[in-house]
């Protein structure tokens, strides 16, 4: 039992306990994908409750990977500022977050889009088959 309440390390990433908030899409986004600030407030609230890893719910990588009304998205810089926020606020409290990306892979559109290139980038320096 005492192990839930001890750090993790998954690396480069410490983090306080093992409780874990899985991913979970909220709907709660504006048309355009960015984040509102009831979502920033969840997720600070999600901290300071001492959750040890958030794990943000679905961000589309390319407007065509967009899956749903109200999915936030990581495809346009007007994204960035609020994720930021998000972020700043769970570390604010002591957690850490992580994000679910859906690349919605294989269109030219998605391959040109930073954010994918970014993480398949990463994915395939590890040699990882990314398609
Ligand atoms: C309302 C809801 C939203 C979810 N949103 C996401 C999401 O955005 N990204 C993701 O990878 N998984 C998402 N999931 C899946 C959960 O993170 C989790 O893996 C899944 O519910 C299985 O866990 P469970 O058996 O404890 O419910 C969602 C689940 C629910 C119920």
């Amino acid at each position: 039992m005492t192990t839930l309440f001890e750090p993790y390390k998954i690396d480069p990433m410490s983090i306080r306990n093992r409780f874990v908030r899985s991913a979970t899409t909220s709907y709660w986004s504006d048309e355009g994908g960015v984040i509102r600030p009831e979502i920033v407030e969840l997720y600070h609230n999600l901290a300071k409750g001492e959750l040890g890893l958030i794990v943000k719910g679905h961000l589309y990588v390319a407007d065509v990977g967009k899956a749903h009304v109200g999915m936030a998205g990581i495809s346009r810089e007007e994204h960035i500022p609020k994720l930021m926020e998000l972020t700043e606020a769970v570390h604010r409290n002591g957690g850490k977050n992580s994000c679910t990306a859906q690349p919605c892979r294989g269109t030219q559109h998605n391959r040109q889009s930073r954010a994918f290139r970014v993480l398949w980038g990463g994915l395939e320096s590890q040699g990882h088959d990314v398609g």
